[in-house]
């Protein structure tokens, strides 16, 4: 006739319940985002990174991926003054990295209206801001191999970015239909 009480419940138990309770809600949100994307190992990555997404809902995710995207593309402007920086002896590069940073500055601009779009529940437009954001990053990366081509360096950082608008384009959707 024993009543199981938390008392009476080994400490391991506990420990996993909780876990499994904290990563349950979360982790299946993230995962049901990454599940469309081209890159569902660094979309997990790098939603899982901020530590508010283990208690997001979906709006909360929202906010998170626009928040990570605005910290990318800031990251990638860097880079891109950094590596221009070196490449002094080459016109063609430097002209692409002056495309590249235009289109950085436009797609933090497109992430800014995909927030506003977001808290004021505006989901189709929050799914048009965070599409054209990641158009921009693809702007980038073709700018490169416009002739006379130039091997690009910031495939990985144009691709992360478009991988994370992506995540976006998901969570708009899944606001707007449910999953
Ligand atoms: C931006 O750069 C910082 C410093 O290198 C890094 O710690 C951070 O993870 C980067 N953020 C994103 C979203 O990539
Ligand atoms: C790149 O370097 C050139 C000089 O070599 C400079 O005129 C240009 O403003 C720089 N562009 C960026 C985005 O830093
Ligand atoms: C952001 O919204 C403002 C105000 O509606 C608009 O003027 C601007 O063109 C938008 N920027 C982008 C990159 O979509």
């Amino acid at each position: 006739m024993a009543t199981i009480t938390l008392g009476y419940m080994p400490l391991f138990v506990l420990l996993y319940l909780l876990i499994f309770i904290q990563s349950s809600s979360s982790n299946d949100l993230v995962n049901k985002v990454c599940v469309y994307n081209d890159d569902p190992t660094y979309c997990t990555a790098i939603l899982n990174s901020d530590g508010r997404t283990p208690n997001a809902d979906l709006t909360g995710l929202g906010e998170i991926s626009i928040d990570l995207g605005l910290v990318l593309a800031t990251n990638i402007s860097n880079e891109i003054i950094w590596k221009n920086n070196s490449a002094t002896n080459d016109p063609r590069l430097t002209q692409c990295f002056n495309t590249c940073f235009n289109w950085y500055d436009t797609a933090k601009d497109s992430l800014v209206n995909a927030s506003d779009a977001l808290s004021s529940k505006a989901y189709y437009n929050m799914q048009d801001y965070a599409g054209s954001a990641g158009q921009f990053g693809l702007w980038c990366e073709e700018a490169f191999k416009q002739p006379p081509p130039r091997q690009s360096p910031l495939t990985t950082e144009n691709n992360n970015f478009y991988h994370l608008t992506q995540a976006m384009v998901v969570i708009s959707d899944s606001l707007i239909r449910g999953f």
